[in-house]
């Protein structure tokens, strides 16, 4: 019996353009080899990268998103842009654990443009990571149409969830002129105070977005919306009351169940 075409990884790398792409340049002209499944999008600097190019490149197919930047404290902007780049791909990889996907998937790496033989090691170890890891959603345990409602959930958020990282999950500026601000920062990012904040601003949100995309297709029960998000009835009654109050919902109390308002 056969076992199925071979799955080859969709990857995307936005790397920037003064060192990353350089290393990648470097590492094509000194004919290194890596696998061929990477397509590589040139940006200025790594803080250009947005949430929501991520997202879209999610939705769109592709298994994994690399981003490439130059060296912490090498940014060629005054702004020191990949501090920027390295908070949003922490707090992206937290909103991908929280709707499921595995966070591996998001890669980011600093590699000079003298780098070449760097940037083919990091290829050939993380396309074949991303082999062994499977096609986005299935190996997650999740169909195409979850996978879509999920992604389309935080999607719809991006806009907030952007303001609420520069506002209130931005690593301190004075993290950059420790010993070693990678460390620093990856500590930042990994406290209890961090997730606290995120839990706190971000995951009810991300409730009511799913909560808002079901309502968009019928209306649902308390019950019936636990079940579809896997949340338990007291919690989506607490989402449905603040929903209700903002004017988002409205409660039909002859067929018992919520719809937009
Ligand atoms: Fe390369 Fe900013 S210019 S990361």
């Amino acid at each position: 019996m056969g076992t199925g075409p071979e799955f080859n990884p969709k990857l995307l790398g936005m790397i920037c353009n003064w060192c990353c792409y350089g290393g990648a340049d470097l590492c094509g002209v000194s004919r290194l080899q890596y696998p061929p499944h990477i397509r590589l999008i040139r940006v200025m600097c790594s803080a250009r990268v947005d949430l929501a190019h991520i997202f879209r490149a999610f939705s769109n197919g592709v298994d994994g998103v690399f981003i490439g930047g130059c060296h912490i404290n090498d940014c060629h902007y005054i702004t020191n842009g990949n501090y920027n780049a390295l908070g949003m791909v922490k707090i992206c990889k937290k909103l991908l654990e929280h709707i499921g996907i595995n966070p591996e998937r998001l890669r980011l790496e600093w590699v000079s443009a003298g780098e070449g033989i760097r940037f083919a090691n990091i290829m050939n170890e993380y396309a074949p990571r991303m082999k062994k890891l499977g096609p986005l959603g299935k190996s997650e345990g999740m169909d195409k149409d979850q996978l879509k409602f999920k992604i389309e959930a935080v999607t719809r958020l991006i806009p907030y969830i952007k303001l609420v990282e520069r506002e209130r999950l931005r690593a301190p500026l004075k993290l950059r002129a420790t010993a070693n601000p990678e460390e620093a920062h990856n500590k930042f990012f990994g406290s209890d105070e961090l997730n606290r904040l995120f839990n706190e601003t971000i995951v009810d949100k991300l409730a009511i977005s799913q909560i808002m995309l079901l309502l968009q297709e019928k209306s649902l029960s308390t019950g019936e919306i636990s079940g579809k998000l896997g949340l338990s009835p007291s919690e989506i009654a607490r989402h449905m009351s603040s929903s209700s109050r903002h004017g988002l919902v409205r409660y039909d109390e002859s067929r018992k169940c919520f719809a937009l308002a």
